[in-house]
């Protein structure tokens, strides 16, 4: 059931909590690994990412995807008619700090920049802060990665700090900036 959750409230936005116009958040399946292997092993992806630094194989996706570690939340990203769109995830997620770090991949190139980055993390976020009562979101992004941060500040993640040259690639070093979001700042809402 997708659109479940509490609706006695209507400021709760319900619907919305893994649901959204036009993707929805659902468990990663077996028949997902496919799609995942396309992307995993594109550096036009994964310059942008911590994973893919060095090929995967199918084998060690079958590993992880067999994992079910208590303190991550996979998620895969599908269009309401059910295409593969990319993943989503909740990792490190601490239930003492109640904070967890946030991760998204839109997984063909040529769906950047059409807003399922931005519905993706809308979805997260209220999953994270109105389903697992999460009270902080964090991430860290390559300087580089204007998109994404351009993603991430309109969904009111602030700047929070910067580790300088903590990251090569391209035979050069970049910054990586920090970034985190609290539930109090998450649409207004009336969160704990
Ligand atoms: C980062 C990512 C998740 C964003 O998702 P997306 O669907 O492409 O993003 P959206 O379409 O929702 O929003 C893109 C925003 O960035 C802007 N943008 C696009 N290209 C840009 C660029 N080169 N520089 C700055 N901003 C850019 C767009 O105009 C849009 O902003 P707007 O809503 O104000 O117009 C996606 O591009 C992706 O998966 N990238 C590769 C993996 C990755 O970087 N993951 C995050 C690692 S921290």
């Amino acid at each position: 059931v997708l659109e479940n959750a509490v609706t006695s409230d209507p400021g709760f936005e319900a619907a919305r909590v893994f649901q959204g116009d036009r993707i929805r958040l659902r468990a990663v399946e077996p028949s997902d690994l496919d799609e995942v292997m396309r992307w995993i092993n594109n550096p036009e992806v994964t310059q942008f990412l911590a994973v893919g630094r060095m090929p995967v194989s199918r084998a060690e996706e079958e590993r992880w995807l067999a994992e079910r570690p208590a303190n991550e939340r996979r998620l895969t990203i599908e269009t309401l008619d059910g295409a593969y769109v990319g993943a989503a995830g909740l990792h490190e997620i601490d239930l003492v700090d109640r904070s967890a770090e946030v991760g998204i991949v839109i997984a063909n190139e040529r769906n950047w920049g059409k807003g399922y980055g931005r519905e993706s993390l809308a979805l997260l976020a209220d999953l994270a802060f109105q389903t697992l009562n999460l009270h902080r979101l964090y991430l860290r992004v390559y300087a580089y990665n204007e998109r994404a941060i351009r993603v991430y500040e309109k969904a009111g993640f602030v700047r929070e700090g910067v580790d300088r040259q903590a990251h090569f690639h391209g035979g050069t070093w970049h910054d990586v900036i920090r970034m985190g979001l609290l539930a109090s700042e998450w649409r207004g809402a009336n969160l704990p």
